[in-house]
């Protein structure tokens, strides 16, 4: 029978079964009588042993080819496996000279270097797990929402509006060889979406509780740590939301039960971003899940932020958007625990959040969770559900035209809603103490850098 590493691994006491086991060569070391291989396919972070009499044919057995293996599966005698392969029948199926091969055996090499491999680098232990528990991740947060009755909606990746309204879009155009009949093939300028927010808002007045996972767009001239060109955004929209204590708690649940469905889905692909990569986050990760989320509002914040200017490159002053050193320093003040930053300026925001109608401050009823290492994970509000607020909203902006559809929703049984977005890779940095995001998305996207 053909078995993934994974499987023969767990089986439990090996008598002597045949099996087939392919994958790629991740160490071979022969002794006199013996050879040992140990066989990886991406299945599991561990690989198999392989043991095989040393009179086998082994030239072409090089660290990083492809092979496949026959044999019988045996007790082992090494303690850190239950069973190695005995093999009978060793194919290499693709060579690979290690001169040439950029991974090397006996390496554990920085993810700035593996960077520059994005076609190699998933065959490291390090890229292995960390894509692996991306996978978990994903299954994690499809599963609490559809555990807590939520809809999933497939928004749209091309679409005519610009949610965020911050001008950072990608213009969709058909290449020139395209044979379109007219000039313009939408007729309307089209663009990579930057958020599914106004979608889902069209299906939260029908689902109630929805929410979408996938791409998004965002033209950011920003060579920073936390921010991709293509990145992954996790969105949900839910209506007859009274308050913003309602979203944070969704926020906080989505967090937390995803984050422990991965502990327990893939212990050792996690535990080994805490010991090799992270070393420490184990214990602030356990500091994150065991506490409850703390909330201070923006004006709370910046007053905080003041007693401590002497720290900041960016001045800290109300009306202004916080900096990510602001963000850090925040997480630090309140002991390394998330916060929720709650009602920020109507100026800084756009024109779908709910108007707090206070004043001179004016604010509207927005959400950010900031997190240790990361600062802002998830961005979230109510929304104006109210037709004349929202038509004056517009209407400042510009928008009223392109917009009736939305304004259409405020007048057919509208209802009080609210949202968050929370951006995936910046969640996989903030678990596993990744410190770049371009080591947590399989083939990153930034300025300069459309690699494959
Ligand atoms: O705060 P943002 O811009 O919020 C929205 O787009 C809302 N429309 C979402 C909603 O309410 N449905 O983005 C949400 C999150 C951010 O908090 C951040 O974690 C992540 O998306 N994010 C990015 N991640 C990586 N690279 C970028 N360029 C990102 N921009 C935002
Ligand atoms: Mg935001």
């Amino acid at each position: 029978a053909k078995l993934s590493v994974r499987d023969a691994l767990r089986v439990q006491t090996a008598s002597g079964e045949r099996v087939k086991v392919q994958g790629w060569v991740r160490s071979v070391r022969s002794q006199k009588e013996v050879l040992f291989l140990h066989v990886n396919d991406g299945s599991s972070l561990e690989s198999l042993q392989v043991v095989a009499d040393s009179n086998l044919d082994s030239r072409e057995l090089d660290f990083g080819c492809s092979v496949e293996v026959q044999g019988q599966l045996v007790k082992s005698p090494s303690k850190r496996q239950n069973v190695e392969l005995k093999a009978e029948k060793i194919e290499v199926v693709g060579n690979c000279d290690p001169k040439d091969f950029p991974l090397k055996y006996k390496d554990r090499p920085p993810l700035e270097y593996l960077r520059q491999f994005p076609h190699l680098r998933c065959r490291t232990n390090a890229l292995g797990s960390i894509l692996r528990v991306r996978s978990e991740a994903t299954a994690a947060i499809h599963s609490f929402f559809k555990d807590s009755g939520f809809v999933h909606i497939h928004t749209p990746i091309i679409t005519s509006n610009d949610c965020e309204g911050a001008g950072e879009l990608f213009q969709v155009e058909p290449s020139s060889k395209a044979k379109v009949p007219e000039e313009n093939f939408f007729d309307v300028p089209a663009f990579l979406t930057v958020s599914g927010q106004l979608h889902l808002e069209v299906m939260s007045g029908a689902f109630t509780q929805v929410f979408t996972f996938g791409p998004t767009f965002r033209a950011e001239n920003s060579q920073s740590r936390r921010h991709l060109a293509e990145f992954y955004m996790v969105e949900a929209e839910i209506s007859f939301v009274e308050s913003l204590q309602d979203l944070m708690q969704v926020m906080e649940g989505l967090f937390k039960s995803a984050t422990a469905m991965v502990l327990t889905s893939c212990p050792e692909d996690v535990a080994l971003c805490h010991r090799f990569i992270a070393p420490g986050q184990k214990d602030r990760l356990e500091h994150m899940l065991k506490n409850n989320f703390l909330t201070i509002s923006y004006t709370e914040a910046v007053e905080i932020l003041k007693q401590a200017s002497q720290n900041f490159t960016f001045t800290p002053e109300w009306g202004v958007d916080l900096h990510t050193e602001h963000e850090k320093y925040l997480v630090k003040h309140c002991g390394n625990i998330p916060v929720f930053v709650i009602n920020y300026p109507l100026a800084l925001k756009p024109f779908y959040m709910r108007d707090n109608e206070d004043g001179p401050q004016h604010t509207v009823a927005a959400v950010d969770l900031l997190v240790p290492g990361v600062g802002e994970l998830f961005g979230g509000s109510l929304r104006e559900e109210r037709y004349h607020f929202l038509e004056q909203r517009l209407a400042r902006s510009g928008l009223t035209e392109a917009y009736q559809w939305y304004l259409d929703l405020r007048r057919f049984g509208s209802v009080p809603h609210g949202g968050f977005g929370m951006g995936f890779e910046r969640y996989l940095q903030c678990i596993l103490g990744i410190d770049n995001i371009k080591d947590v998305i399989p083939f990153p996207r930034f300025t300069h850098s459309c690699i494959l």
